[in-house]
């Protein structure tokens, strides 16, 4: 039953509160927006939609405050259809949110994030998870020296299985964040980000890979997504796949852009396709992604 098995993305659920606006605001200006809204976020949290609007059975572990934002946020998993069961409570903590002002002019996304005091899930609360119900792990990079305790435990899991029944493993480098890189040797697939690149000194998404590589383990795949330039990985062979980017119509919402992509990776990944599918997938629903607000159209047609 292999294919029934789950996807489980680890990270961040919030709330974000967006604004949507026809030109961004001066400082110290009170103008009118065109409509605002409150939205699931979070990288994983938003990857979790996408795959469920995909039809892919997924489930979500972070950590929630407890109150009428967390309900809302709990809510909505559901309405999508998505596992939480994996989902650790904090009821003394307040939630974590961003405030987005989105520019349909431009279709940028601001975002003004703030995580007071919830803690992150950690290897010890990975141990409890049921390892065998899932095809795939995703984490978006967090507290990276739980996180690469809790790769361990999969690692581990998989050296007693044939193959084609290992759970695949990935992480998301986004944020610069020196602590991060430490994942980099972690992940059959490693996610870095445009911003991570740059930090690096690259320029391009070629160049990122190419002076990255190094750093992850035998045998795995870097991927780097760059906005309008699209897409690019690097695997063992050396040779360079890219994707075009598939840009929308109009160019409406890029939030959550990026988590799109990754989930499109991850579903052709964890369905046996090739590497450059996969790229492309993410490029492609990504695209559209950016061609409406929210998600819900990203259900493919
Ligand atoms: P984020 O900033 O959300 O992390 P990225 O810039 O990494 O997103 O972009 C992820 C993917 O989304 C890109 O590979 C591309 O396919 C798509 N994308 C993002 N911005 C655009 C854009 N302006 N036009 C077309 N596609 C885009
Ligand atoms: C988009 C996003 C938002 C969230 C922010 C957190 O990628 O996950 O949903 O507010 O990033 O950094």
């Amino acid at each position: 039953m292999a294919d029934q098995k789950k996807i489980l993305c680890v990270g961040l659920v919030c709330l974000d509160i967006i604004s949507v606006v026809e030109e961004y605001p001066e400082e110290d200006t009170d103008t009118r927006c065109v409509s605002q809204r409150w939205q699931r976020g979070g990288n994983a949290s938003n990857s979790c939609t996408v795959l469920s609007l995909l039809g892919a059975p997924c489930a979500f572990m972070g950590s929630l405050a407890a109150g009428p934002v967390a309900d809302f946020v709990l809510e909505d998993f559901q309405k999508f259809g998505i596992d939480v069961s994996l989902v650790s409570e904090h009821a003394q903590c307040v939630s974590p949110a961003s405030v987005v002002i989105s520019n349909i002019r431009t279709g940028s996304r601001t975002i003004l994030h703030t995580n007071r005091d919830l803690p992150d899930v950690t290897a010890q609360d990975f141990s409890r998870v049921d390892l065998a119900q899932f095809k795939w792990i995703h984490w978006e990079g967090r507290n990276a020296g739980e996180q690469v305790k809790m790769i361990q435990q999969v690692e581990k899991f998989n050296a007693q299985l044939p193959n084609h029944q290992r759970i695949g493993i990935s992480v998301e480098i986004e944020k610069t964040r020196e602590p991060l890189y430490e994942l980099f040797p972690y992940g059959d697939v490693v996610f870095v980000s445009k911003d991570v690149a740059r930090h690096f000194g690259f320029d391009s998404p070629e160049a990122a890979l190419r002076g990255l590589y190094p750093r992850v383990k035998k045998g795995a795949v870097l991927i780097c997504a760059w906005a309008e330039k699209g897409a690019d990985a690097l695997g063992p062979d050396g040779l360079l796949l890219h994707s075009d980017a598939f840009p929308p119509e109009m160019l409406v919402d890029t939030l959550g852009a990026g988590d799109t992509f990754n989930a499109g990776v991850l579903h052709t990944l964890s369905n046996g396709g090739s590497v450059q599918d996969a790229l492309a997938f993410g490029c492609r629903i990504a695209g559209r992604k950016c061609g409406f607000h929210g998600y819900d159209g990203i259900r493919e047609k």
